[in-house]
């Protein structure tokens, strides 16, 4: 028995853009993104087709932590007329930003005792948000869940609510063809994380694996065409496409233990999350064969009858891409290593992992 749910409405298109009055549709709305250029130049079309922002929150960081969030969460309580919906432009950082805001309408202090104790649910609110990500890779356009940073403490939580899901997601290629090659290579390899990590997964369906085996062949096809050819609007609008795939396989699944070696290597090390979760993605896989005929059989649609030799050629794809698999190059000794991967099987997504404990402290060079 099995359930797949996605309640997220999707207009895909190159120019999708131009359908944000029609969804703003007259409310006051806040707008949050990035302080830069590009993003200004969005929000001024954005503003011509749903009228000016009653909020512009602009100050998003990369993995933002408890005290931009605060910030942020307390500028939208203040706010005068009261915004009724969020419009998300721009990468993870933004969309798990703006699901914080979204939920921390009474301030951050009820989302942090939330995160932090499972307490004050009911002081958590619940703003309709509209996301528009100018990414492909991050997929949080379409989950129900936000990174949250305690960079303070070395922590990371998940925010996770059914009502964080966006309205609406607006995907529009024509807003990813600027992306320099590194982030195009983050946020594709980070997508490719997310349906690999969906796969050998303890919480995979039928619908959530055929999600992800049509966005990792995808992205394995086009990525290597797309690093040569940034400005091609049809491969950005084919890999938006196989990120948004990725992002509906790992709504139903969350993702699995690639994703939780990375946060510790995010936070300790400064790696962007795109590479922090993939270059571990052969040795993990390595570690997922032959651990459930499921797994193995979405697997094989994407790599072929020899998993092993697939394994192989995605260690190579990668390397290929300039993303080392050593774990030595993020800065990762042995010893760091060892303990990392022990606590990652115990955390939250480290327990979706499909495969043995035993098989991971092999293939992964951690006995
Ligand atoms: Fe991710």
């Amino acid at each position: 028995m099995w359930t797949y749910e996605n309640p997220v409405r999707i207009s895909f298109g190159a120019g999708s853009l131009d359908r944000i009055g029609d969804l703003v549709h007259g409310r006051a709305y806040c707008l949050v993104t990035y302080d830069e250029a590009m993003f200004h130049d969005i929000a001024g079309r954005i503003a011509a087709s749903a009228g000016p922002a009653a909020l512009i929150i602009d100050n998003v960081i990369p993995n933002p932590d408890f005290l931009m969030l605060a910030e942020a969460c307390a500028r939208f309580a203040a706010a005068q007329p009261s915004p009724e919906v969020i419009v998300a432009l721009g990468g993870g950082s933004v969309m798990d930003a703006s699901k914080v805001v979204a939920a921390g309408g009474n301030g951050f202090d009820a989302v942090k005792r939330y995160l932090q104790d499972g307490a004050s649910a009911e002081a958590l609110t619940a703003t309709p948000i509209i996301a528009i990500p100018t990414t492909a890779g991050t997929g949080s356009e379409v989950t129900s869940w936000a990174s949250v940073w305690d960079t303070e403490a070395e922590r990371k939580y998940s925010l996770s609510r059914r009502s964080l899901y966006a309205t609406d997601a607006l995907i529009d290629s024509e807003l990813m063809v600027g992306m320099t090659r590194e982030l195009t290579v983050s946020t594709a390899l980070d997508a490719l994380s997310h349906s690999l990590e969906s796969i050998w997964n303890v919480m995979g369906n039928p619908i959530s694996t055929d999600y992800a085996v049509n966005a990792a062949m995808e992205i394995l096809t086009i990525l290597p065409a797309l690093v040569d050819d940034l400005g091609n609007l049809d491969l950005r609008s084919r890999m938006a496409q196989a990120a948004t795939f990725a992002g509906l396989a790992f709504s139903n699944t969350k993702t699995a233990l690639a994703h939780s070696i990375s946060y510790p290597i995010t936070l300790r090390h400064g790696t962007p999350h795109g590479f922090a979760c993939s270059f571990s993605l052969p040795m993990v896989m390595r570690s997922a064969i032959g651990a459930s005929a499921t797994c193995d059989t979405g697997l094989r649609r994407i790599f072929g009858e020899d998993l092993s030799a697939g394994a192989d050629r995605l260690e190579e794809f990668l390397v290929t891409l300039g993303v080392s698999v050593d774990k030595a190059d993020y800065g990762v000794k042995d010893e760091e290593w060892r303990a990392l991967i022990e606590s990652a099987l115990t955390g939250e997504r480290g327990r979706n992992f499909i495969g043995s404990h035993e098989r991971v402290i092999e293939s992964l060079g951690a006995a």
